[in-house]
């Protein structure tokens, strides 16, 4: 028998996804196109084949215009869901956005609820994280996954029963090396119990500013910190180690790898949003998403793992590899875009190369200074024959001559 559960979304704000600039510069991250889809289309997908889901809410403090037109386009598409937009008053942090609006998501008595993190990219193995909790008396299943070692403390590190699957200790990015195991961002969870562990946790904050009054507490309730990690403490908290892929979608350089691996999943899954060869057309190396509104030439040699939105203009022996390119940008003839990423409406001149190198999969540091992937923001124009290298261009810029390792500004 399946419980009746709602998804909640935790899509920040414009103070987040500061990582991701200059691409959130015009777009709010979470509708940032990767493989040819808003990023957090992605979950909604995963969440629309989730047996007894009938709602899913997306809390941010975004304008709420911003995501109207997104919802409208979800709604039309799932149509099994009910995809509605909650805004925070300001960043009440992941777990104050889901208290404040605890009325609305407890309506109608839902058994569970899946939360998930807006930043990440995964096969969003639901069903199986639905199956493992029926397997245990908790409150709370998280989903776990394994990264590099030396990578580790960049996340919430888990340290299971290897047996039980009971969370026996759970520190948020800590100084050592405690588990290379760590949170993925999606929790399924007893709704009711879970709302008291958040109740609790808001009334032994405010006891601690009773106490102290001069402690500094900001307005922030963290789902990790203030509430997971004492349910862990009581017992609470399972976790279900995941194999599939997994990524967390912080830095821009982080789009291009999720690119791939959602590209590589629709072959599976959404064979319809992958393009394929066609005689008399480009030669494609799958896989690779081209929007129906794009023009590529026949001589031009797309993929692997490209993507390319509406009104992109693609000219004779163009090469396009492991790339993202957003809407109505023209790539001029003979020009070659590799390990990049190209935001809307940019201009790349004949000849121009447009190239990075491959994200390091174990790199610790994704500050933007640090990648070495080739980012133009909107609207750059790159002349004839330059060589643009592991540069992040901001947005407005006509580049005239070579360039490599740099951010211009
Ligand atoms: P950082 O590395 O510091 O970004 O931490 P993190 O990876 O643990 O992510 P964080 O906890 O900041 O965010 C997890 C998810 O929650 C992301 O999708 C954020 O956009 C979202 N989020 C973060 N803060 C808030 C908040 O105050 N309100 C809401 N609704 N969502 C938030």
């Amino acid at each position: 028998m399946s419980v009746s559960s709602k998804a909640i979304i935790l899509i920040g704000g414009p103070s987040k996804g500061t990582r991701m600039r200059p691409l959130t510069l015009d777009t709010p991250k979470p509708l940032f196109p990767i493989a040819g889809r808003p990023l957090i289309w992605h979950h909604i997908r995963a969440l629309s084949k989730v047996h007894g889901i009938t709602e899913v809410f997306l809390i941010g403090f975004y304008e709420d215009a911003v995501f109207a037109p997104f919802l409208k386009d979800v709604s039309r598409e799932f149509k099994n869901l009910s995809v509605k937009y909650m805004r925070e008053y300001q960043a009440l942090g992941t777990a104050g956005g889901l208290y404040h609006f605890r009325d609305t998501i407890l309506r109608g008595t839902p058994g569970q609820i899946f939360v998930l993190h807006a930043d990440i990219c995964c096969s969003f193995p639901l069903k199986e994280l639905q199956d493992f909790h029926g397997t245990h008396r908790g409150l709370v299943s998280m989903l776990g996954v394994r990264v590099p070692k030396e990578t580790a403390s960049k996340y919430g590190c888990i340290v299971p029963d290897t047996q039980t699957k009971q969370v026996l200790h759970y520190v948020e990015k800590p100084e050592g090396f405690i588990s290379d195991l760590i949170n993925g961002g999606v929790y399924l969870l007893e709704a009711q119990g879970f709302f008291d562990a958040i109740r609790a946790a808001m009334v032994r904050k405010s006891q601690q500013e009773t106490e102290d009054p001069y402690s500094y507490q900001d307005d922030l309730l963290r789902l990790e910190q203030d509430v997971v990690v004492p349910l862990c403490d009581d017992k609470k908290v399972f976790v279900y180690e995941t194999l599939d892929f997994w990524r967390q979608i912080k830095s821009a350089g982080s789009a291009l790898p999720a690119n791939a691996l959602y590209l590589n999943q629709y072959r599976t899954t959404n064979p319809e949003m992958l393009t394929k060869a066609k005689a008399g057309g480009p030669e494609i190396v799958e896989p690779v998403h081209i929007d129906a509104t794009a023009q590529v030439d026949p001589s031009a040699k797309i993929g692997p793992s490209v993507s390319i939105g509406p009104g992109v203009m693609i000219g004779a022996g163009v090469r396009v590899k492991e790339s993202i390119i957003l809407d109505n940008v023209t790539v001029d003839k003979n020009a070659i875009v590799n390990n990049a990423i190209i935001a809307a409406d940019c201009r790349i001149g004949a000849w121009a190369r447009i190239e990075g190198e491959p994200l390091n999969p174990a790199s610790v540091d994704d500050s933007p200074t640090k990648q070495t992937i080739c980012i133009l923001a909107n609207n750059v124009t790159v002349a004839r024959d330059v060589l643009v290298r592991c540069c992040i261009v901001l947005p407005q810029k006509t580049l005239t001559s070579n360039w490599w390792n740099e951010v211009l500004l």
